[in-house]
């Protein structure tokens, strides 16, 4: 650990753990700082990023029926979306759950205090009369859960993040989330498709080169919080996709033999030539893998809804008695 007698912040630590680590890797939940947030704003955009287009389509043209399975039986619930980030695909549903006089309370999870500010501000001001509960925090703590026991619960979790969990750590996920839910509670997640390699590679290598800066400024940020010296012109991005395991992964590549410092922590970290960093793995699903996954975990699968390219789905999914 870091000699210096000194208060590190997970951030710190966490960064410590991954660049000592062989291979080296950072967690991509550090992606989202102010400039993080906005360069993944730009991201949702983009031609090659197909996903929030299907996903904004499915809302569009599917709303009625999504309100069917979460409202059919009048029973009032707390909308509750883990990293929900801008919200603006799922403003959709808000607008349209308020002009059905749905008696529902919105709670946004997200790690960025930055964009759940940006996210509570529009929505006020879009949608005054929506009551909402920001919740600032990690999703994988699930003390959220626990808000408001009197409503039933409907969970989102949107935007393909699921695929930037491990297999460990989704079944950790999907687990603490079962044991949190009563019988009858939903979850509505959004999972992208296996397709054309070709497809899924664009969308992290899109020609603009913003995939490109969302990668290289979480080594900005450790510049900026932990004073490193990471030389960004030294890294090259480089995303690969696994048809077999359906993983899209996102690295940073060392051009060079070189050392990188961080002073806050006191360490150093050697980078051989065309040494890799793992920054995100984004992991793409078959339907027959989302109905196990559902099952595996109790829960029933209510409905799929997918996108007219069929690229990408929305499955909602019911907690079974115990
Ligand atoms: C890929 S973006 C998706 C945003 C949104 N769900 C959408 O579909 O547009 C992931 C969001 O989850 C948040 N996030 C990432 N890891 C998180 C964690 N462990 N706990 C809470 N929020 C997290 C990020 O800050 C970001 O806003």
């Amino acid at each position: 650990m870091p000699s210096q007698n000194l208060t590190l912040n997970s951030f710190a630590l966490d960064v410590h753990r991954g660049l000592s680590h062989s291979p080296k890797s950072l967690p991509c939940k550090y992606f989202y700082d102010a400039q993080g947030d906005a360069l993944f704003q730009q991201i949702m955009t983009l031609d090659e990023y197909y996903l929030t287009r299907c996903e904004r389509e499915i809302f569009l043209t599917q709303k009625q029926h999504i309100l069917d399975l979460f409202y059919g039986d009048r029973q009032p619930f707390t909308l509750v979306e883990l990293g929900a980030g801008d919200g603006s695909k799922t403003k959709i549903l808000l607008d349209y759950f308020l002009s059905q006089a749905v008696d529902f309370i919105y709670a946004p999870v997200d790690i960025s205090e930055n964009i759940l500010t940006h996210l509570t501000e529009t929505i006020q001001a879009d949608l005054p009369n929506l009551t909402i509960a920001p919740i600032q925090g990690d999703y994988v703590h699930t003390d959220f859960l626990d808000h408001d026991l009197s409503r039933r619960k409907i969970l989102l979790f949107l935007g393909s993040t699921i695929g930037n969990l491990s297999d460990q750590e989704t079944a950790d996920f999907l687990q603490n989330i079962t044991r949190n839910l009563d019988p009858g509670d939903l979850i509505m997640l959004g999972f992208d498709l296996m397709k054309d390699p070709q497809i899924i590679l664009k969308a992290y290598d899109d020609s603009q080169g913003v995939t490109r800066a969302f990668n290289l400024n979480l080594l900005e940020r450790i510049n900026r919080e932990l004073e490193g010296d990471f030389q960004l012109d030294h890294f090259q991005h480089c995303p690969i996709y696994h048809p077999l395991t359906g993983e899209a992964q996102s690295y940073l590549v060392s051009t060079c033999t070189q050392t990188v410092t961080l002073n806050k922590l006191s360490q150093s970290y050697i980078f051989e030539a065309w040494e890799a960093i793992h920054m995100e793995t984004s992991r793409k699903y078959s339907r027959k893998q989302i109905k196990e996954l559902a099952e595996q975990h109790h829960f029933r699968v209510l409905h799929t809804f997918s996108d007219q390219q069929k690229y990408y789905v929305n499955s909602v999914w019911q907690k079974l008695a115990d």
